[in-house]
């Protein structure tokens, strides 16, 4: 007899309708920087802190006909292409970006235009577009607000969601190692086939300065460990808004010993790089044990956690805090829940890097690759957008999800062309106008004109 998840047993019964990801796919560039070898050597890093310390293993570099546009284009048609989908059934694509070549055109606009090429002008003509930015979580506010649309919407029509970026800080400084670069897009629907949402959204906002990047600059400004920090409380803070909201929903009513994340079978967070969903995890289970037996537990191994009242200035307090969060992270309770919720979702990640508002979604594709996800479990998302945001939100896998064909991304990342360390900086700095790998069956970017205009084609 099947064991039915937390999840199932605590869903309403008698569901009707529901909206949520009926499918996704994943575009990622065919070129990749390794990072162990020449780029370790020549910026003077050990290659045990890329691989262990930040979680890295190969970076996805664009080819130098490609942007977040032709990559947001390739990842809609490979959408389309692999569930059927045809152009005048689509009535919203909504773009997460932070990687925008224009300030005033929608990436989207663009977009059309470059499906329309293979699917016929004027195909696309009814169907409403707009850009998001807010940073990493562009996209899941776009998934939110969407949702919300396809609940109301009455003519059968669906909406995707496209997050597309390059990642991109400056050469030789710290953010170098966690860069990427590709494309998620998800197909919603009503009564989806892979996720359906449980509609509960818990947000937090607070103004910050951990990464940015003002007009006209075509790499990030970021505070490294600020930003570390601000992810980790913002991730807290929405989780406590999402628990406070699934309690009043009687979606998720955890019992005197028990805690909210019992009833996620997987928990997916924004990944900047590997080793920060670690932290994060760190952080919120540490949090949601507080109130539950399992905490007596982990006392029992690494003692209580430092009090503010304990007596000690605030340097001695941080200090004690984060000492305790070290023998937290390595306690055999956290580290048991971390690897059945959590450390799979980051295996796309450590080839790709970071890809900015899609990677919370290249965690999704991961649980999928690995087929760790089966009906009824209940997954837990964790956004995170600089400057600075997070939501928290929840979804229920369905019984189709079983019969969705493979997204193919492992034969995908294989087949990628490794690329020297003078290509990569000469991509990095735009100096590179031909292509490495002759462009085939893809959205190329021609060239832009005087006026800044930009033109895109299909190369067969
Ligand atoms: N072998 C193994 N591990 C090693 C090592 C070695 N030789 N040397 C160092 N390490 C470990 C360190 O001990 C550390 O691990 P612990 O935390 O467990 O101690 C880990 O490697 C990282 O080392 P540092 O803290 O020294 O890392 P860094 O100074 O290189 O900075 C970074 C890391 C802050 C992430 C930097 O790369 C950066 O600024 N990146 C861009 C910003 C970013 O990604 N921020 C994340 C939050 S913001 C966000 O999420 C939005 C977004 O997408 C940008």
């Amino acid at each position: 007899m099947p064991v039915l998840s937390k999840a199932a047993e605590s869903s309403p019964q008698g569901k009707e309708q529901t909206v949520g990801i009926d499918d996704l796919a994943v575009y990622v560039p065919g070129l990749y920087l390794p990072l162990e070898g020449e780029f370790a050597r020549s910026r003077g890093i050990d290659p045990g802190k890329l691989i262990k310390g930040i979680g890295i293993e190969r970076m996805a570099v664009p080819d130098a006909h490609e942007d977040a546009a032709t990559m947001a284009a390739m990842s809609l048609l490979l959408l389309m292409r692999r569930s059927g989908l045809q152009p005048d059934r689509i009535g919203k694509i909504y773009v997460g970006t932070e990687s925008s070549a224009d300030e005033a055109k929608a990436m989207g606009t663009y977009v059309i235009g470059m499906l329309e090429q293979v699917y016929g002008r004027g195909s696309f003509r009814e169907c409403g577009t707009v850009e998001m930015k807010a940073a990493c979580i562009a996209t899941t506010l776009a998934l939110e607000s969407q949702s919300y649309w396809l609940a109301a919407e009455d003519e059968d029509k669906v909406g995707v969601v496209i997050a597309s970026d390059v990642a991109k800080y400056p050469l030789a400084s710290p953010g170098e190692y966690t860069q990427g670069a590709g494309s998620v897009s998800l197909l919603l629907k009503k009564n989806p086939r892979l996720l359906s949402l449980e509609q509960v959204y818990g947000h937090f906002t607070r103004d910050e300065n951990d990464f940015f990047r003002p007009m006209g600059c075509t790499t990030a400004v970021v505070n490294g460990k600020h930003s570390n920090q601000c992810y980790l409380d913002a991730v807290t803070g929405a989780f406590d808004s999402f628990a406070a909201r699934a309690a009043r929903n009687g979606i998720i009513v955890p019992a005197a010993s028990e805690c909210v994340t019992d009833f996620l079978d997987h928990i997916l967070f924004h990944i900047p790089y590997p080793r920060m969903v670690e932290y994060a995890s760190a952080a919120i289970f540490r949090h949601d044990w507080k109130g539950c037996q399992r905490r007596l537990k982990v006392e029992a191994e690494i003692g209580p956690e430092p009090g503010e009242g304990d007596g000690k200035d605030a340097a001695a307090f941080q200090a004690a805090q984060a000492d305790y969060a070290r023998h937290f992270a390595r306690s055999p309770q956290f580290l048991e829940a971390f690897a059945a919720k959590v450390k799979d979702t980051a295996t796309l990640s450590r080839q790709i890097g970071n890809i900015y508002t899609g990677s919370i979604y290249l965690g999704l594709a991961s649980l999928l690759e690995l087929d760790r996800i089966q009906t009824g479990q209940r997954l837990g998302f964790g956004a995170y957008g600089s400057g600075c945001s997070a939501l928290f939100f929840s979804g229920q896998v369905e019984a189709q999800a079983e019969d969705l064909p493979g997204l193919g991304l492992m034969k995908r990342l294989e087949e990628r062309k490794a690329i020297t360390l003078a290509d990569y900086e000469m991509l990095h700095e735009g100096k590179r106008e031909k292509s490495v790998v002759q462009p085939e069956q893809e959205f190329v970017l021609e060239g832009i004109d005087s006026q800044g205009y930009r033109h895109y084609k299909f190369v067969e």
